[in-house]
């Protein structure tokens, strides 16, 4: 029988052995709550870009669903209501139109020397003792410190940002949440309110050459965005730009390392690297799951799904589909014409894929020249982020001969 716990932390540290059984079994399985998961590539990648599929988080009755009886009352679950992420249009439009006008492929490439230039800083404190935390000295920060330099965070306030830890996202787990959960929730958001709304002001009385400057004059625009979206979508943006793209370096570094071919081979001719960042986010996907809801009765492998049933898409387990990657566990970074579904697809393809991806290959490129003989002591002992659905882990030690530059 099939068993599918998402706080399990054996689950959570090798789910690949499910999802094969799941997509070999049932590729549309419903389970006892009425959720309905998709495990293949082809119905994933249909699930994220088909029209007759949204959120509908707007509708009361989904929210209590999906986050329990208190949803309503629960400011940190009425924030995630708000974020573009769980919008249908016309609204994501309104806000994604908002937001996209930053993120373009031209002002994401012009952030790659700032990320040059970041990421030596945080390597130029660790060189010379030949050790690291992969993930608290490097994945974590750099990804903080380049939202923070995008959004127009005050210099003074990154270190709090830089010392802090991911929240972890429990609200995205495909269950719904504990108590404990909310309230944790529910805590963060309050703090991240507060300190938003302080920057708002300032920004209000003087405008800058930052986003959260045009967001704020947009929201006093009016019509285009009100003070609680443009809340929640700082905070979205906050959250997306780093509690993703750490768990693509350490899951990337990770991999690599535990599969040294894979890093001699990206070592040996790093024209390869663009190419094993897609293998990276193929084979340990930052995000396993998307979520939504059947708007009108939809067809996936032969079964219909009728409307209100609501779906989670384990990207994880589209990304491994032996159907369109051959020997599917076996990491490559030489693999051909790679799709990794891992930035989803459709309306809400992630906005910030090409910047993560910059962020990637700069730290890769600039550890292979940096520490071309980094060792990870530890890469057999993995220790997992409780998270789930944000797949990452929490520390990863890593060593190196300080004498080479
Ligand atoms: C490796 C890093 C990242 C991964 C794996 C990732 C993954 C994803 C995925 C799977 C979605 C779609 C969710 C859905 O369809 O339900 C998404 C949406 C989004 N991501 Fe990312 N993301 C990453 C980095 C970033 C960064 C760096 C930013 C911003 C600076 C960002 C901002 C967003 C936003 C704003 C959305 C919502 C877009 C919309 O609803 O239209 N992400 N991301």
């Amino acid at each position: 029988m099939l068993a599918f716990n998402p706080r399990d932390p054996a689950f959570i540290a090798n789910p690949y052995p499910f999802y094969r059984q799941l997509r070999a079994a049932m590729p549309v399985w419903t389970d006892p709550t009425g959720r309905t998961f998709l495990t293949k590539y082809e119905d994933v990648s249909l699930m994220v870009r088909d029209r007759r599929m949204g959120r509908n988080f707007k509708n009361p009755d989904t929210l209590i669903r999906r986050f329990g009886p208190t949803a309503l009352d629960e400011p940190a679950v009425v924030e995630l209501s708000k974020m573009m992420l769980m919008q249908d249009p016309p609204d994501h439009t309104r806000l994604r139109g908002l937001v996209a006008k930053v993120f373009t492929a031209r002002k994401m490439e012009d952030m790659r020397a700032g990320i040059q230039t970041i990421t030596d800083r945080l390597l130029d404190k660790v060189q010379a003792k030949g050790e690291m935390d992969a993930v608290r000295d490097l994945a974590f920060p750099l990804p903080v410190l380049v939202i923070c330099e995008l959004l127009g965070i005050p210099e003074e306030d990154r270190d709090h940002f830089v010392n802090g830890t991911a929240s972890g996202g429990a609200l995205l787990n495909p269950v719904v949440p504990t108590r404990e959960e909310l309230d944790r929730a529910n805590q963060s958001s309050k703090t991240s309110a507060l300190y938003f709304e302080r920057l708002f002001a300032l920004r209000r009385k003087e405008p800058r050459d930052d986003l959260l400057s045009l967001l704020v004059q947009a929201e006093e625009a009016g019509d285009r965005l009100t003070s609680e979206e443009l809340r929640a979508n700082v905070t979205l943006l906050f959250g997306a730009g780093h509690e993703t793209t750490v768990n693509l370096i350490g899951n990337g570094l990770w991999s690599l390392h535990r599969n040294p071919s894979q890093w001699a081979a990206i070592r040996d001719d790093p024209s390869l690297i663009p190419n094993a960042i897609e293998e990276i986010l193929r084979y340990e996907s930052p995000v396993q799951i998307v979520g939504r809801e059947a708007a009108e009765p939809i067809e996936f492998s032969g079964t219909t799904v009728q409307p209100g049933t609501p779906m989670v898409a384990l990207l994880g387990a589209a990304n491994r589909d032996p159907d369109v990657f051959p020997d599917p566990d076996r990491m490559d970074v030489t693999r051909e014409r790679l799709k990794p579904l891992s930035f989803g697809g459709g309306i809400h393809f992630c906005l910030g894929a090409q910047l993560a991806r910059i962020e990637a290959e700069v730290v890769f490129r600039t550890l292979l020249r940096r520490m071309p003989d980094l060792t990870l002591p530890n890469v057999d002992a993995p220790k997992w982020r409780e998270s789930f659905t944000l797949r990452g882990l929490t520390t990863l030690p890593a060593t190196w001969s300080p004498a080479r530059h």
